[in-house]
């Protein structure tokens, strides 16, 4: 342990300091609005941290009609007068903070609770809030959609990354992971799959079905998912069960890749360490009901059947985003570096290009047709995105691969695959950032070069040489 010197002890004294001039009773009491993401900047909210999610949830696909109950536990980690919830759009009903009706006001996606009495630091509190409405699809910065996605039959609930606040109130940024329960009544033939487990599925009378799903660790809101319609469910029981849920118009053409579960699974855990839940399986939707696969926790989500390295890289995410999770969305590359690097491995160890060769190719210009998107994969450094709706673009995904590479590169295989597999295990379910990566390079192999690689391959824009 390193010892506490005299500098630090004086800079924590001025930094408590500082918090209790607008931590006191009064005005300055109000929980931020945001906790500073750079590119959401009022995306979660500060003053508390969210411990578990109760929502109760009933949803007609007909008339597209939402009703909600959401409980949110949290601990105030300051004095709060006031604080914030994400919510974006539905009608907001009633909110009550231990059983006690606060009030409320809303400006834009910033739900504000003000309790009947404050709360205190250290304080854990029950928000409950009603509401109801049609919930909202989200266009991302992007322009791709997220949030309520309604389907031919149903809807799909996706997140990344500010999409969950379309269909319940919370903290909705990926530092502030929570458990949750869930209990959704859809019509009587449709199915409602979640993350987590199934704990029960019964009839709830008037042609209604209910689903209660736990998630009973650590989950960032951009990973939770509600997938509802007409679904053939196909349940494995073993150490690591897992539910699968396919559209019934796209059953035969999943069958082979979905059939892999289990093999890509073994192979990651191989490769990555354990797995890190204790449920697993897949969802399938159509063609068109989300622009994009997404790494839903403990199921990822597809729009149609998916190809097996999307398969591979959605997996991947359980370790590299869902477990291990970016601290805020300007580490997205650790999420999408580590999946794509393992589309990468998984090539390479299943008869095709090796990683180098892939790396090789991407480096060389060499790797899409179009000279100008193999152009753009150095349009920015793969940890410094310009902007909010950039976040998912290639430099992100390739470039971020390209450093994982070159970890390897400076370990060597053996010392590389121990490197993955003592990251993902010393921070399983915890968030994480681009330092604390280097850091823990430093420690493991202290003679290796880790500031040319973050100042090059992580934080410069221009391609660094080789
Ligand atoms: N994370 C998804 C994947 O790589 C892609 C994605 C979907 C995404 N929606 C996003 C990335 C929003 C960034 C922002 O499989
Ligand atoms: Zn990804």
């Amino acid at each position: 342990m390193p010892r506490r010197t005299r500098a630090t002890a004086v800079a924590v004294l001025l930094l408590l300091a500082g918090c209790s001039s607008d931590g006191g009773d009064g005005d300055g009491a109000e929980g931020a609005a945001g906790v500073g993401d750079p590119y959401f900047p009022k995306a979660g909210n500060g003053g508390y941290d969210v411990t578990h999610y109760e929502l109760t949830l009933d949803y007609a696909p007909g008339t597209r009609h939402l009703t909600g109950t959401a409980v949110i536990t949290a601990r105030a980690t300051q004095q709060l007068a006031s604080y914030h919830l994400d919510l974006q759009g539905l009608d907001v009903e009633q909110v009550t903070v231990d059983g006690e009706p606060a009030r409320t006001s809303r400006a834009g996606q910033e739900l504000t609770v003000r309790p009947a009495s404050g709360l205190s630091t250290g304080r854990v509190f029950r928000t409950t809030v009603r509401y109801s409405g049609t919930p909202q699809t989200i266009t991302d910065p992007d322009s791709s959609e997220e949030g309520w996605l309604p389907t031919a039959d149903g809807a799909v609930a996706l997140g990344e990354p500010v999409g969950s606040m379309a269909w319940f109130p919370g903290s909705h940024h990926p530092s502030d992971k929570a458990m949750y329960d869930l209990r959704v009544t859809v019509p009587e033939g449709l199915t409602a799959v979640s993350n987590g487990e199934l704990v029960s599925e019964k009839a709830s009378g008037k042609g209604r079905r209910t689903f209660v799903w736990h998630t009973g660790e650590p989950m960032a809101s951009y990973l939770a998912m509600l997938a509802v319609g007409k679904f053939e469910v196909r349940r494995t029981a073993g150490r690591v069960p897992a539910y699968v849920a396919v559209d019934t118009t796209q059953v035969a053409a999943s069958r082979a890749v979905v059939g892999r579960l289990g093999d890509v699974l073994d192979w990651s855990a191989y490769n990555f360490g354990p797995y890190p839940f204790r449920s697993t399986g897949v969802v399938v939707g159509r063609a068109g009901d989300a622009g994009y696969a997404l790494e839903t926790q403990n199921r990822p989500f597809f729009p149609g059947p998916p190809d097996l390295s999307t398969f591979v890289h959605e997996l991947a995410h359980q370790w590299f985003g869902d477990s291990v999770t970016p601290r805020t969305w300007r580490d997205m590359w650790l999420n999408e570096g580590f999946a794509t690097y393992a589309e990468w491995l998984w090539s390479e160890d299943h008869d095709g290009d090796t990683a180098q060769e892939i790396f090789d190719a991407v480096y060389a210009g060499d790797y899409y047709e179009d000279a100008e998107d193999n152009e753009a994969v150095w349009a920015f450094a793969p940890g410094d995105p310009p902007d909010a709706d950039r976040i998912s673009d290639p430099p992100v995904y390739l470039r971020g691969a390209l450093v994982v590479h070159r970890i390897r590169q400076l370990l060597g295989d053996d010392a590389f695959y121990d490197f993955v597999q003592g990251w993902t295990g010393e921070h399983r379910h915890l968030v994480v950032d681009s330092g604390q990566l280097k850091a823990y390079l430093e420690k493991l192999a202290p003679d290796d070069d880790w500031d040319g690689v973050w100042e090059q391959w992580v934080y410069g824009k221009p391609k660094p040489s080789i």
